[in-house]
Protein backbone atom coordinates (compact mmCIF):
# COMPACT_ATOMS: atom_id res chain seq x y z
CA UNK A 1 0.00 0.00 0.00
CA UNK A 2 1.27 2.95 -0.75
CA UNK A 3 2.75 5.17 2.06
CA UNK A 4 0.69 8.23 0.69
CA UNK A 5 -2.95 6.44 1.45
CA UNK A 6 -4.42 6.58 4.55
CA UNK A 7 -7.20 4.20 5.12
CA UNK A 8 -9.77 4.41 8.20
CA UNK A 9 -12.52 2.27 9.17
CA UNK A 10 -15.05 2.86 11.70
CA UNK A 11 -18.91 1.37 11.69
CA UNK A 12 -19.70 0.56 8.03
CA UNK A 13 -17.42 2.91 6.43
CA UNK A 14 -14.00 3.17 5.32
CA UNK A 15 -12.51 6.55 4.54
CA UNK A 16 -9.96 6.67 2.04
CA UNK A 17 -7.67 9.53 2.13
CA UNK A 18 -5.44 10.84 -0.30
CA UNK A 19 -1.96 12.16 2.16
CA UNK A 20 0.75 13.62 0.00
CA UNK A 21 0.53 17.07 0.88
CA UNK A 22 4.07 18.21 0.30
CA UNK A 23 2.74 17.97 -3.68
CA UNK A 24 -0.69 18.82 -3.46
CA UNK A 25 -2.30 15.47 -3.32
CA UNK A 26 -0.74 14.44 -6.74
CA UNK A 27 -1.48 11.11 -7.84
CA UNK A 28 1.02 8.67 -8.07
CA UNK A 29 0.95 5.40 -9.94
CA UNK A 30 1.32 3.78 -6.81
CA UNK A 31 -1.63 5.61 -4.87
CA UNK A 32 -3.69 4.67 -8.02
CA UNK A 33 -3.13 1.04 -7.39
CA UNK A 34 -3.46 1.26 -4.01
CA UNK A 35 -6.55 2.97 -4.06
CA UNK A 36 -8.00 0.08 -6.69
CA UNK A 37 -7.13 -2.59 -4.63
CA UNK A 38 -8.85 -0.91 -1.53
CA UNK A 39 -11.54 -0.25 -3.71
CA UNK A 40 -11.54 -3.78 -4.66
CA UNK A 41 -11.72 -5.10 -1.54
CA UNK A 42 -14.26 -2.88 -0.02
CA UNK A 43 -17.11 -4.27 -2.60
CA UNK A 44 -16.15 -7.84 -1.07
CA UNK A 45 -16.26 -7.06 2.29
CA UNK A 46 -19.80 -6.87 3.85
CA UNK A 47 -18.98 -4.87 6.91
CA UNK A 48 -18.08 -1.87 4.29
CA UNK A 49 -21.51 0.00 3.58
CA UNK A 50 -19.86 3.05 1.71
CA UNK A 51 -16.47 4.51 1.53
CA UNK A 52 -15.57 8.15 1.73
CA UNK A 53 -12.98 9.74 -0.42
CA UNK A 54 -10.80 12.67 0.73
CA UNK A 55 -8.36 14.66 0.78
CA UNK A 56 -8.26 16.22 4.05
CA UNK A 57 -9.69 19.85 5.15
CA UNK A 58 -7.48 21.79 2.67
CA UNK A 59 -6.45 20.09 -0.60
CA UNK A 60 -8.44 17.24 -2.22
CA UNK A 61 -5.95 16.29 -5.06
CA UNK A 62 -4.17 18.29 -7.75
CA UNK A 63 -4.70 15.29 -10.30
CA UNK A 64 -2.40 13.19 -11.90
CA UNK A 65 1.31 13.33 -11.18
CA UNK A 66 2.67 15.34 -14.05
CA UNK A 67 6.00 13.87 -13.05
CA UNK A 68 4.57 10.70 -14.07
CA UNK A 69 2.93 12.09 -16.77
CA UNK A 70 6.30 13.22 -18.62
CA UNK A 71 8.15 9.69 -17.37
CA UNK A 72 5.66 6.96 -17.63
CA UNK A 73 2.55 8.16 -19.45
CA UNK A 74 -0.07 5.44 -18.99
CA UNK A 75 -1.60 3.34 -21.71
CA UNK A 76 -4.07 1.38 -22.10
CA UNK A 77 -6.11 -0.87 -19.85
CA UNK A 78 -3.67 -1.60 -17.55
CA UNK A 79 -2.28 1.31 -16.38
CA UNK A 80 -2.55 1.90 -12.45
CA UNK A 81 -5.01 5.15 -13.06
CA UNK A 82 -7.27 3.03 -15.52
CA UNK A 83 -7.65 0.48 -12.58
CA UNK A 84 -8.74 2.68 -10.22
CA UNK A 85 -11.21 4.63 -12.37
CA UNK A 86 -12.46 1.09 -13.35
CA UNK A 87 -12.98 -0.09 -9.49
CA UNK A 88 -14.79 3.17 -9.10
CA UNK A 89 -16.99 2.91 -12.08
CA UNK A 90 -17.85 -0.35 -11.25
CA UNK A 91 -17.60 0.22 -7.39
CA UNK A 92 -21.46 -1.09 -6.35
CA UNK A 93 -21.64 0.45 -3.11
CA UNK A 94 -22.25 4.41 -2.34
CA UNK A 95 -19.16 6.75 -2.75
CA UNK A 96 -19.39 9.73 -0.76
CA UNK A 97 -16.10 12.62 -1.44
CA UNK A 98 -15.39 15.50 0.45
CA UNK A 99 -13.67 18.18 -1.29
CA UNK A 100 -11.62 21.31 -0.26
CA UNK A 101 -8.89 23.08 -2.03
CA UNK A 102 -8.42 22.41 -5.20
CA UNK A 103 -9.44 19.50 -6.97
CA UNK A 104 -7.80 19.18 -10.68
CA UNK A 105 -8.33 16.93 -13.26
CA UNK A 106 -8.98 13.28 -12.53
CA UNK A 107 -9.35 15.24 -9.14
CA UNK A 108 -12.78 16.62 -10.74
CA UNK A 109 -13.41 14.10 -13.44
CA UNK A 110 -13.60 11.32 -9.95
CA UNK A 111 -16.53 13.28 -8.78
CA UNK A 112 -18.55 12.29 -11.46
CA UNK A 113 -18.57 8.64 -10.86
CA UNK A 114 -19.16 9.31 -7.13
CA UNK A 115 -22.89 9.04 -5.47
CA UNK A 116 -23.21 12.38 -3.33
CA UNK A 117 -19.92 15.10 -3.11
CA UNK A 118 -19.68 17.60 -0.11
CA UNK A 119 -17.38 20.59 -1.18
CA UNK A 120 -16.39 23.49 0.74
CA UNK A 121 -17.29 26.74 -0.96
CA UNK A 122 -14.12 28.15 -1.49
CA UNK A 123 -12.49 24.33 -3.30
CA UNK A 124 -11.57 25.23 -6.56
CA UNK A 125 -11.93 22.26 -9.15
CA UNK A 126 -10.65 22.39 -12.87
CA UNK A 127 -10.30 20.12 -15.72
CA UNK A 128 -7.72 21.77 -17.87
CA UNK A 129 -7.15 18.91 -20.06
CA UNK A 130 -6.96 20.91 -23.01
CA UNK A 131 -4.37 23.70 -21.41
CA UNK A 132 -2.32 20.32 -21.55
CA UNK A 133 -2.74 19.43 -24.28
CA UNK A 134 -4.94 16.65 -23.53
CA UNK A 135 -8.59 15.60 -23.91
CA UNK A 136 -11.22 14.73 -21.50
CA UNK A 137 -11.25 11.18 -19.43
CA UNK A 138 -13.22 8.71 -18.03
CA UNK A 139 -16.60 10.04 -19.43
CA UNK A 140 -16.57 13.31 -18.82
CA UNK A 141 -17.03 14.40 -22.22
CA UNK A 142 -20.47 12.41 -22.24
CA UNK A 143 -21.93 13.93 -18.15
CA UNK A 144 -20.52 17.38 -18.34
CA UNK A 145 -22.87 18.52 -21.55
CA UNK A 146 -25.66 16.25 -20.31
CA UNK A 147 -25.61 17.75 -16.53
CA UNK A 148 -24.56 21.08 -17.51
CA UNK A 149 -25.67 21.88 -21.06
CA UNK A 150 -23.10 22.21 -23.95
CA UNK A 151 -22.35 25.48 -23.51
CA UNK A 152 -21.29 25.61 -19.56
CA UNK A 153 -19.12 22.19 -20.22
CA UNK A 154 -17.71 24.00 -23.45
CA UNK A 155 -15.95 26.60 -20.36
CA UNK A 156 -15.00 24.10 -18.01
CA UNK A 157 -13.91 21.28 -20.58
CA UNK A 158 -12.47 23.49 -23.23
CA UNK A 159 -11.51 26.46 -22.22
CA UNK A 160 -10.70 24.59 -18.87
CA UNK A 161 -11.80 27.35 -16.46
CA UNK A 162 -12.27 26.51 -12.95
CA UNK A 163 -14.93 26.99 -10.72
CA UNK A 164 -15.92 26.82 -6.97
CA UNK A 165 -17.52 24.80 -4.95
CA UNK A 166 -20.14 26.84 -4.12
CA UNK A 167 -20.29 26.55 -8.84
CA UNK A 168 -20.17 22.88 -8.12
CA UNK A 169 -23.19 22.56 -5.61
CA UNK A 170 -25.72 25.26 -7.64
CA UNK A 171 -24.66 23.00 -10.91
CA UNK A 172 -25.39 19.87 -9.69
CA UNK A 173 -21.77 18.19 -9.55
CA UNK A 174 -22.20 18.56 -5.93
CA UNK A 175 -24.32 17.83 -3.36
CA UNK A 176 -23.95 21.04 -0.83
CA UNK A 177 -21.14 23.21 -0.68
CA UNK A 178 -20.08 24.19 2.92
CA UNK A 179 -18.25 26.75 4.80
CA UNK A 180 -14.28 25.19 5.14
CA UNK A 181 -12.70 22.20 5.20
CA UNK A 182 -13.68 20.56 8.39
CA UNK A 183 -17.52 21.06 8.27
CA UNK A 184 -17.53 19.80 4.40
CA UNK A 185 -15.48 16.51 5.96
CA UNK A 186 -17.92 16.31 8.89
CA UNK A 187 -20.98 16.86 6.55
CA UNK A 188 -19.80 13.81 3.83
CA UNK A 189 -19.18 11.29 6.78
CA UNK A 190 -22.70 12.54 8.66
CA UNK A 191 -24.25 11.47 5.66
CA UNK A 192 -21.80 8.63 4.41
CA UNK A 193 -22.53 6.84 7.55
CA UNK A 194 -26.14 6.80 6.91
CA UNK A 195 -25.71 3.92 4.88
CA UNK A 196 -24.76 1.69 8.00
CA UNK A 197 -28.86 1.93 9.06
CA UNK A 198 -29.91 1.04 5.39
CA UNK A 199 -30.40 -2.11 4.05
CA UNK A 200 -27.32 -2.87 1.74
CA UNK A 201 -29.22 -4.83 -0.62
CA UNK A 202 -31.55 -1.96 -1.65
CA UNK A 203 -28.68 0.83 -1.41
CA UNK A 204 -26.91 -1.74 -3.85
CA UNK A 205 -29.78 -2.28 -6.10
CA UNK A 206 -30.74 1.21 -6.17
CA UNK A 207 -27.18 2.57 -6.96
CA UNK A 208 -27.52 -0.05 -9.86
CA UNK A 209 -30.89 0.83 -11.14
CA UNK A 210 -29.77 4.68 -11.13
CA UNK A 211 -26.42 4.03 -12.95
CA UNK A 212 -28.07 1.70 -15.75
CA UNK A 213 -29.44 3.82 -18.05
CA UNK A 214 -26.85 5.01 -21.03
CA UNK A 215 -24.03 2.87 -18.99
CA UNK A 216 -22.77 0.74 -22.53
CA UNK A 217 -22.71 3.84 -24.61
CA UNK A 218 -20.70 5.62 -21.46
CA UNK A 219 -18.24 2.30 -21.45
CA UNK A 220 -17.58 3.00 -25.02
CA UNK A 221 -17.22 6.82 -24.50
CA UNK A 222 -14.47 6.03 -21.67
CA UNK A 223 -13.00 3.48 -23.72
CA UNK A 224 -12.41 6.27 -26.74
CA UNK A 225 -11.49 9.28 -24.53
CA UNK A 226 -8.48 6.60 -23.07
CA UNK A 227 -7.39 5.20 -26.18
CA UNK A 228 -7.09 9.35 -27.57
CA UNK A 229 -5.58 10.57 -24.22
CA UNK A 230 -3.17 8.11 -24.15
CA UNK A 231 -2.27 9.62 -27.86
CA UNK A 232 -2.11 13.00 -26.67
CA UNK A 233 -0.38 12.63 -23.78
CA UNK A 234 3.18 11.59 -26.01
CA UNK A 235 2.00 14.85 -28.28
CA UNK A 236 4.43 17.54 -28.61
CA UNK A 237 1.77 20.26 -27.16
CA UNK A 238 1.89 18.16 -23.89
CA UNK A 239 5.02 17.25 -24.04
CA UNK A 240 5.66 21.19 -23.94
CA UNK A 241 2.01 21.73 -21.65
CA UNK A 242 3.70 19.27 -18.89
CA UNK A 243 7.06 20.36 -19.38
CA UNK A 244 6.10 23.95 -18.75
CA UNK A 245 4.73 22.94 -15.44
CA UNK A 246 7.46 21.36 -14.01
CA UNK A 247 9.87 24.42 -15.09
CA UNK A 248 7.46 26.51 -13.42
CA UNK A 249 7.02 28.73 -16.93
CA UNK A 250 4.09 29.22 -19.28
CA UNK A 251 4.00 26.81 -22.06
CA UNK A 252 4.43 27.89 -25.66
CA UNK A 253 2.58 26.51 -28.08
CA UNK A 254 3.18 29.26 -30.87
CA UNK A 255 5.60 27.09 -33.11
CA UNK A 256 2.93 24.05 -32.81
CA UNK A 257 0.89 23.65 -36.04
N1 LIG B 1 2.05 16.77 -10.14
C1 LIG B 1 3.27 16.86 -9.58
N2 LIG B 1 3.58 17.81 -8.69
C2 LIG B 1 2.62 18.70 -8.39
C3 LIG B 1 1.32 18.66 -8.94
C4 LIG B 1 1.06 17.61 -9.87
N3 LIG B 1 -0.15 17.48 -10.41
N4 LIG B 1 0.61 19.68 -8.44
C5 LIG B 1 1.40 20.32 -7.58
N5 LIG B 1 2.63 19.75 -7.55
C6 LIG B 1 3.78 20.13 -6.75
C7 LIG B 1 4.42 21.42 -7.24
O1 LIG B 1 5.34 21.14 -8.29
C8 LIG B 1 5.10 21.88 -5.97
O2 LIG B 1 6.24 21.09 -5.77
P1 LIG B 1 7.61 21.76 -5.20
O3 LIG B 1 7.22 22.36 -3.87
O4 LIG B 1 8.55 20.60 -5.08
O5 LIG B 1 8.02 22.79 -6.21
C9 LIG B 1 4.09 21.48 -4.88
O6 LIG B 1 3.32 20.44 -5.43
C10 LIG B 1 3.16 22.59 -4.46
O7 LIG B 1 2.50 23.07 -5.64
P2 LIG B 1 2.29 24.62 -5.94
O8 LIG B 1 1.93 24.76 -7.40
O9 LIG B 1 3.45 25.39 -5.45
O10 LIG B 1 1.02 24.91 -5.01
P3 LIG B 1 -0.10 26.03 -5.22
O11 LIG B 1 -0.89 26.04 -3.96
O12 LIG B 1 0.49 27.31 -5.70
O13 LIG B 1 -1.04 25.47 -6.41
C11 LIG B 1 -2.30 23.79 -7.61
C12 LIG B 1 -1.75 24.25 -6.24
C13 LIG B 1 -2.91 22.42 -7.41
C14 LIG B 1 -3.37 24.78 -8.10
C15 LIG B 1 -1.14 23.76 -8.63
O14 LIG B 1 -0.06 23.03 -8.06
C16 LIG B 1 -1.48 23.09 -9.94
O15 LIG B 1 -2.11 23.68 -10.81
N6 LIG B 1 -0.99 21.83 -10.10
C17 LIG B 1 -1.02 21.13 -11.37
C18 LIG B 1 -2.35 20.55 -11.63
C19 LIG B 1 -2.36 19.81 -12.91
O16 LIG B 1 -2.13 20.34 -13.99
N7 LIG B 1 -2.66 18.52 -12.78
C20 LIG B 1 -2.77 17.60 -13.87
C21 LIG B 1 -4.16 17.58 -14.36
S1 LIG B 1 -4.40 16.46 -15.70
Amino acid sequence: MSEHLQIERETGLLTLRMNRPDKKNALTRAMYSGMAEVLKQADQDSSVRAVLITGGATCFTSGNDVADFIQAPPSGLNSEVFQFMQALFEFSKPVVAAVSGPAVGIGTTLLLHCDLVYVSRDATLKMPFVNLGLCPEYGSSLILPRLLGHARAAELLLLGQSFSGEQAAAWGIANQALENGAATLARAREMALRFQQLPPSAVTDSKRLMRAPGREELRQVIEDEGALFGQRLRSPEAIEALTAFMQRRAPDFSRLA
